[in-house]
């Protein structure tokens, strides 16, 4: 893993703290890389309504479009786990983006015009997985289609 990868992935880790995930109590951090350095993160975000939560990956490229810096994404890295006494997550699966967050991604992906790095890490341990957006969602129906990016 190159140090880039390893500072996304550990934001990502710290984004996971502040999962509000009292349902599923399972942490997921998500910390988006922008073509100037700038890493926004989020975390789950659950509600009583259960069908009603947002992902990570949702919360940050959320944040990202609310700061006008959709065009502007580089990579997305996403890490989760079971969350421990303190709310950590923790253990060494790799988790990779619902089906949702991979149609989201695609948004910034297309409107930034790269084929996104997605990096799939877990709570604990070194291990991540690399993949681009198009191996996640192949042929996926976007901006692009109605004209916009
Ligand atoms: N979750 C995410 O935040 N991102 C994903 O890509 C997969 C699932 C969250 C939703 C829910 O709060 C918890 O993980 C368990 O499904």
């Amino acid at each position: 893993m190159t140090m880039d990868e390893t500072a996304l992935i550990d934001a990502a880790r710290r984004a996971a703290r502040h999962a509000h995930a009292p349902y599923s109590r399972f942490a997921v951090g998500a910390a988006v890389l922008l073509t100037d350095g700038t890493v926004v993160t989020g975390a789950n975000f659950e509600n009583a309504s259960y069908g009603l939560t947002l992902c990570a990956e949702t919360v940050a490229l959320g944040t990202v479009s609310a700061q006008g810096r959709l065009r502007d994404v580089a990579a997305i890295a996403v890490i989760g786990g079971a969350m421990d006494q303190d709310g950590a997550p923790t253990g060494s699966s790799l988790v990779s983006p619902c089906g949702r967050c991979r149609q989201i991604i695609n948004e910034a992906a297309q409107m930034s015009g790269t084929d996104l790095p997605v990096l799939c890490g877990a709570a604990e341990g070194d291990a991540v997985r690399r993949y681009t957006l198009s191996e996640l969602l192949p042929d996926a129906f976007g901006p692009r289609d109605l004209g916009f990016a």
